[in-house]
């Protein structure tokens, strides 16, 4: 297939400044890298922030976005799991340790193979596109077993002896409809935790119930109500809470549900007052860190992304539910402004990058 040497591309063009469609070069592939076609791209929680507070973001300008699908159209010397046609996805590529990257609001972006998993047929670009940065948040703050990974340390579901490991053993997961919190609620199904235990907007209960929540509590009951009808479900503290929401809300109810010994998973920094507390209780805090090209996360990595398109294919784990911004990458800003003003519940926003102007 041939590769232009130019594509349209969103950019961030300084720290707090504007974003911009314009027009950059397209990345050669160097060994061991393929080039995909994007058609789809999505977006995430993460890219209004970077915006508007400032964050994350060292080198200016920048294109953001850690989700994505395509077609494989070129490969770098020495690739062989790939080949030129192939359906695939893969998360932006960003360098946690620097603040440096590129992400894939983009048109054709080029990634190490080793990050890419095949789509199976049965999934569409749209539907693949909200699947990398979700399952690897949940699935590594799980089931990583590195030295030293802020995880839980669980055995997954997709390794030998893992499926169904935890049964009878309770989760909570606050923040149900978040995009990672719909990977983390089918992975706890996956690893056999029950009950599961979930908050979100009541609209959404069925939805939750569908990736495997036992029981979906209105997001809008107070820290002791919820506390208690936990307590009454799952018959006392639980060992995993999964925060996915991780804001001044939620920390405390987090910390509150979370057995002595247990383990909370936040995806923000929490406050040191709530980690040094926790651990006064002989809980852990763990920060988690969903970008699979970090070192930490290699070797779990290469698991998930061998097993993904079979979990996938078999329903195991299901993309979360779509909605397509019209006007391609120049749909993106007024999609990230929907999410800073909390307009978007249970779904996640794609654009395709193909059909910018
Ligand atoms: N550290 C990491 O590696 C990492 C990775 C991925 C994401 N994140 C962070 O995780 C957060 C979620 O991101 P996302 O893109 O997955 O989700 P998202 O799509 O932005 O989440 C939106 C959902 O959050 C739910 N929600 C908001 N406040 C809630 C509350 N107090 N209780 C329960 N549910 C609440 C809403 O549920 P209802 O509609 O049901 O009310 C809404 O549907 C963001 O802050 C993001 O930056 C961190």
């Amino acid at each position: 297939m041939p590769v232009p040497s130019l594509q349209k591309a969103l950019f961030l063009e300084e720290k707090q400044g504007q974003w911009a469609v314009r027009t950059t070069e397209v990345v050669r592939p160097e060994s061991g890298d393929i080039v995909v076609k994007v058609e789809a791209a999505a977006l995430g929680g993460v890219e209004w922030k970077i915006q508007a507070w400032g964050v994350l973001v060292k080198k200016h300008p920048v294109i953001l976005g850690l989700d994505g699908a395509g077609t494989v159209v070129e490969l770098g010397e020495g690739v062989t799991t790939f080949a030129v046609g192939d359906r695939v996805l893969f998360q932006g590529n960003w360098d946690a340790a620097t603040g440096t990257g590129t992400g894939t609001f983009l048109q054709y972006f080029t990634i190490p193979a080793q990050f890419v998993a095949k789509i199976p047929d049965n999934i569409s670009f749209e539907a693949a596109s909200t699947v990398p940065l979700g399952v690897g948040t949940a699935a590594f703050s799980i089931y990583n077993q590195a030295d030293s990974a802020p995880s839980a340390r669980c055995l997954a579901p997709w390794l030998p002896g893992g499926r169904g490991k935890y049964a009878g053993k309770s989760a909570v997961i606050l923040g149900g409809s978040t995009s990672h919190g719909q990977y983390a609620l089918q992975l706890a199904r996956l690893s056999g935790f029950s009950p599961i235990i979930t908050t979100g907007s009541l609209r959404n209960a069925d939805l939750l119930k569908s990736f495997g929540a036992t029981h979906v509590l209105d997001r809008k009951l107070s820290d002791e109500e919820i506390k208690a009808q936990v307590t009454q479900s799952a018959g006392g503290p639980v060992e995993l809470v999964y925060d996915a929401v991780s804001t001044a809300a939620t920390f405390p109810l987090a910390l509150a549900l979370t057995a002595p010994g247990g383990n909370m998973l936040v995806v923000q920094v929490a406050p040191d007052k709530l980690v040094e507390e926790a651990r006064k209780d002989g809980k852990t805090v763990h920060k988690i860190h969903g970008v699979f090209r970090t070192p930490i996360n290699h070797e779990i990595s290469t698991t998930l992304l061998a097993k993904l398109p079979e979990l996938l294919e078999s329903g195991g784990i299901k993309p979360n539910r779509w909605e397509v911004l019209p006007g391609g990458l120049n749909g993106i800003v007024g999609g990230l402004e929907r999410m800073k003003n909390d307009q978007v519940s249970g779904v996640k926003l794609v654009v395709r990058p193909q059909e910018t102007d």
